[in-house]
């Protein structure tokens, strides 16, 4: 069976594309430390695909393990080589992800994001498997304003969290240097996913208090925070709030069914590709358009500037569009109505 190592695969990115990678026939071994997930969503994955016990014990593969631990990771090519299922490739989603926590604990990001990512490079080498799709991130690129930003653009992260993605991609990019015509690289630098499968029955699931601005939006909905603080409404934008590129979290995950088909279809190379629907939108669109897609009250209000803050943040998503034969489908009200459709239940586990 065509077989795949999902890192991070329980977490909010991870898990709908896995659903997407298992609808398309691979089998999948996933690692996760369920730092900031839980395996429960595999169960809910295989209650979307339908699949019965021995068809979920046939297809994922779980194991419970920090990438920190390359006895882990070993283990995993290990297992897939005693059934004779060459890994095809790893889809690297494991990672913290929190800026304002990376700047308050340097060394744990450092350590967990780049450490990890080296014993599961060090491993795919031993193993032979030198295709790899790799969770990067706008936050990588130098703060521009009013301008869209596309790949070339200069990069220069202002956070701790943006500096250990960029970092691995300079490493990727030494790798594939010294072995060009073996490494199929894919850096999928994604700016703001939100919403949900619209099943409702996975989502974003954060443990521990949610940065992000969705999750803190669904808290609110729920009554779990009494009102939403937006940060500043003093930014040159229309409105005044900061404007962002949100992205449908189903059309992320097909960008990297997308992207995958991509680097097998074509000679060895290392790419980089923004991932995100090229439109932008205030954080007050964002209110607006959730109160009315679910009828629902998010109460709001404006407080001081965020620090590390940008006003805008936009994808030109071209490179993606023309090479990946891939385009984001759904809208800002979608993200939403979908987003809550998974919020409103998630309360009920
Ligand atoms: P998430 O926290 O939901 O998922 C990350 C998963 O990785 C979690 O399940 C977590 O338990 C696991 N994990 C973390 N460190 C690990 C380790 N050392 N070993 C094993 N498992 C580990 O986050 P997400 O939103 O799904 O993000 C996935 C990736 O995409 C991350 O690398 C993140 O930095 C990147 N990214 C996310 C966003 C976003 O807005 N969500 C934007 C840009 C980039
Ligand atoms: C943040 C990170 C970014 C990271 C991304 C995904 C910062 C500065 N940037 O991006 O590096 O890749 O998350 O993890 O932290 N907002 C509010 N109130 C809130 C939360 C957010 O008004 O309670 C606003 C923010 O000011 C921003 C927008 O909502 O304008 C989106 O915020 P967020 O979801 O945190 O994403 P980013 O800031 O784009």
């Amino acid at each position: 069976m065509r077989s795949i190592i999902v890192t991070g695969g329980t977490g909010f990115i991870g898990s709908h594309t896995c659903l997407l990678l298992l609808n398309n026939g691979f089998k999948l071994y996933i690692i996760d430390s369920e730092v900031n997930s839980s395996k429960n969503v595999l169960g809910q994955l295989s209650e979307i695909l339908n699949f019965d016990s021995e068809e979920f014990r046939k297809k994922i593969v779980f194991f419970k393990g920090d990438i920190r631990n390359k006895n882990i990771i070993e283990n995993v090519f290990e297992t897939s080589k005693e059934k004779n299922e060459k890994i095809e490739a790893v889809f690297h989603f494991a990672g913290l992800k929190s800026v304002r926590e990376s700047n308050i604990l340097p060394i744990k990001y450092w350590d967990n994001n780049v450490i990890g990512t080296m014993n599961l490079l060090k491993t795919m080498d031993k193993y032979d498997c030198k295709t790899l799709i790799f969770s990067s991130s706008a936050t990588i690129y130098e703060p521009v304003k009013n301008r869209k930003l596309n790949e070339k653009d200069k990069l220069g992260p202002i956070n701790i969290y943006g500096q250990t993605k960029l970092v691995i991609e300079d490493i990727l990019q030494g790798i594939f240097n010294s072995s060009p015509e073996k490494w199929k690289i894919a850096n999928l630098r994604y700016f703001n996913p939100i919403g949900a499968h619209k099943s409702g029955k996975i989502g974003e699931d954060p443990i521990g208090d949610a940065d992000n601005i969705f999750p803190i939006i669904i808290d609110v909905a729920n009554r779990k925070l009494e009102f939403l603080k937006i940060f500043g409404n003093n930014w040159g934008t229309p409105d005044g709030t900061c404007i962002r590129d949100y992205i449908h979290i189903m059309d992320l995950a097909e960008g990297h069914i997308a992207a995958f088909k991509f680097l097998l279809g074509n000679k060895p190379q290392i790419v980089n590709l923004n991932l995100g629907t090229g439109k932008g939108h205030s954080v007050l669109e964002l209110v607006k358009t959730f109160q009315l897609a679910n009828n629902i009250k998010v109460p709001y209000e404006f407080t001081a500037r965020r620090e590390g803050d940008t006003e805008y943040l936009v994808a030109d998503n071209s490179l993606a569009i023309s090479l990946l034969n891939w385009i984001p489908k759904f809208t800002l009200y979608d993200m939403c109505k979908d987003g809550w459709n998974w919020g409103k239940i998630k309360t009920k586990f």
